[in-house]
């Protein structure tokens, strides 16, 4: 799955908190004969516990108080570009990209969303799912469009909600899906490309 020059390919993952599925892909692509390898870590809270996860694995990461203006974006394109980033993996990134951005970058961008998309888009999902009384919630990974979560669907994993599911009990289970779900994602994407 390496470039056609042999080179790894590069993933900058975005992260605005915890940083749990930027920790399962850190896992994932560490060993050294990895050909993908997580070269940049970009946050837009300075306090996200998932930068935590980057000093520690020594990943470069950069925290940008992401404005959709042209200067921002400009100096995030730049970062992206200096490090030569083949994909952008979005994982509970808090913002919204910009089409501009979108277009620059001119590589796929992924994204995370916990449910069964194009069901429960935006936030609070769990809390909405339960309130519904669903009997399948889930996690799907999708490539990012301007539009919040809707551009195509790369992979999607199906969960049941038992009957005693609350919100937090529906998040534990779907996180744990999440962190097998999206290297998969990556890998289908990358070997479709
Ligand atoms: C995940 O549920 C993801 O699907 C959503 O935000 C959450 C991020 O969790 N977009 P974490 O920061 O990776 O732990």
């Amino acid at each position: 799955m390496a470039k056609s020059n042999g080179k790894k390919i590069n993933i900058a993952v975005f992260i605005s908190g915890r940083g749990s599925n930027l920790r399962s892909l850190i896992k994932k692509y560490k060993a050294k004969y990895s050909p993908i390898t997580i070269k940049l870590v970009i946050s837009s809270n300075p306090n996200a516990k998932g930068l935590m996860y980057a000093r520690q694995s020594k990943i470069k990461s950069y925290v940008t108080n992401f404005k959709k203006n042209n200067t921002t974006e400009k100096k995030l394109l730049k970062k992206l570009s200096d490090s030569n980033i083949d994909l952008i993996c979005l994982a509970g990134f808090m913002k919204i990209l910009s089409k501009n951005f979108i277009k620059q970058f001119n590589n796929p961008i992924l994204n995370i969303h916990p449910s069964l998309l194009p069901k429960y888009k935006g936030l609070n999902t769990h809390k909405r799912v339960i309130k519904k009384k669903e009997k399948y919630s889930g996690a799907t990974v999708h490539l990012v469009s301007e539009k919040l979560d809707s551009g195509r669907i790369v992979l999607q994993k199906k969960i049941k909600i038992s009957k005693y599911e609350n919100e937090k009990t529906l998040e534990k289970k779907i996180l744990k899906v999440e962190h097998v779900l999206y290297p998969k994602a990556i890998k289908k994407l990358l070997i479709n490309l």
